[in-house]
């Protein structure tokens, strides 16, 4: 039997929603209850009751802030999925490079990047293959909405089980330092990526025109209504020919059809479609 009530649980799930634009469906309750018993040991509180109490009669932003970054989904790895990375290296790397000027610089942001394991990938895919970009010819952005996730984040230290996932030895042995039990990125690596806090469901702070943007594994948790105001945001600042990366059970179709899917090996980015050009 669930610990939490139906007005608890609606309570939870607007919570969530107002923060962070999740939507949390009703089969999710075991989600909440079993996020939220760690949170609640953690503030000395005897159960979710207490919990619920004190988030009822405590209305800061900090408190309400915690509660949802225990029940956001953090799940990530290094060069998650793979494939997209062997795009990147071998296909839509070499042909943007080729495409601009040279000295111009190449700009990506990974949105909903969690604990870092995302764009560091990139960042190191680029210091192995594209030395000659990984100075000041390359900009990573880095965002994601947890405040916690991205102090992680910007820490760059990962446990033995965090590494094992996608990290191939020869990189790990190369970029990171062990310490004690977990593993440091190198600040060659770190350098390259500049992090910061953004809730990509809200008005978004004016940033640089994309040559390729990560949105992978967050629009899943968002309904139809903030999938499409998102996709249109970043219609405005992906490059006419630069590319968006999706997660793998994610998609552009029915929701923006400014987007075209653009099948590269096993990997579908997308890229805007050309503008129409009225006639008259
Ligand atoms: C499942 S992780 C995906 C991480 C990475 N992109 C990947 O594919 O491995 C989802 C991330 O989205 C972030 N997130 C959730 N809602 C968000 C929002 N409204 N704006 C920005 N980030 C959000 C979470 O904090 C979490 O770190």
């Amino acid at each position: 039997m669930s610990a939490l009530s139906q007005n608890d649980l609606d309570y939870i799930r607007e919570l969530i929603q107002r923060h962070s634009a999740i939507v949390l469906d009703q089969d999710k309750t075991y989600l909440i209850e079993t996020r939220l018993d760690p949170l609640a040991r953690q503030l000395g509180l005897a159960s979710l009751q207490d919990l619920m109490t004190a988030l009822r009669t405590n209305l800061s932003h900090d408190f309400q802030h915690r509660v949802v970054e225990a029940i956001t989904t953090h799940e990530t790895s290094f060069f998650r999925d793979a494939h997209p990375f062997e795009t990147l290296k071998k296909v839509i790397l070499p042909e943007l490079i080729a495409k601009r000027p040279p000295g111009q610089r190449l700009t990506i942001w990974c949105a909903a990047c969690s604990s870092g394991q995302e764009p560091y990938s990139v960042a190191i895919l680029v210091r192995e293959h594209f030395p000659a970009l990984a100075g000041s010819r390359l900009r990573i952005i880095a965002t994601d909405l947890s405040d916690a996730i991205l102090a992680r984040a910007r820490e760059g230290l990962y446990s033995q089980i965090e590494v094992n996932r996608g990290l191939p030895a020869t990189l790990l042995a190369k970029y990171f330092t062990q310490q004690g039990l977990k593993w440091r990125i190198k600040s060659e690596i770190r350098r390259m990526v500049e992090f910061q806090q953004g809730n990509l469901a809200t008005v978004w702070p004016s940033l640089p025109q994309m040559d390729l943007i990560f949105i992978r594994n967050v629009l899943i948790y968002f309904g139809v209504d903030t999938k499409k105001a998102i996709l249109a945001k970043v219609r405005g600042v992906l490059k006419s020919d630069g590319y968006l990366f999706l997660g793998s059970s994610e998609t552009t179709l029915s929701l923006d059809a400014a987007f075209e899917p653009v099948p590269i090996g096993k990997t579908l980015c997308y890229q805007l479609r050309p503008a129409k050009i009225p006639s008259h």
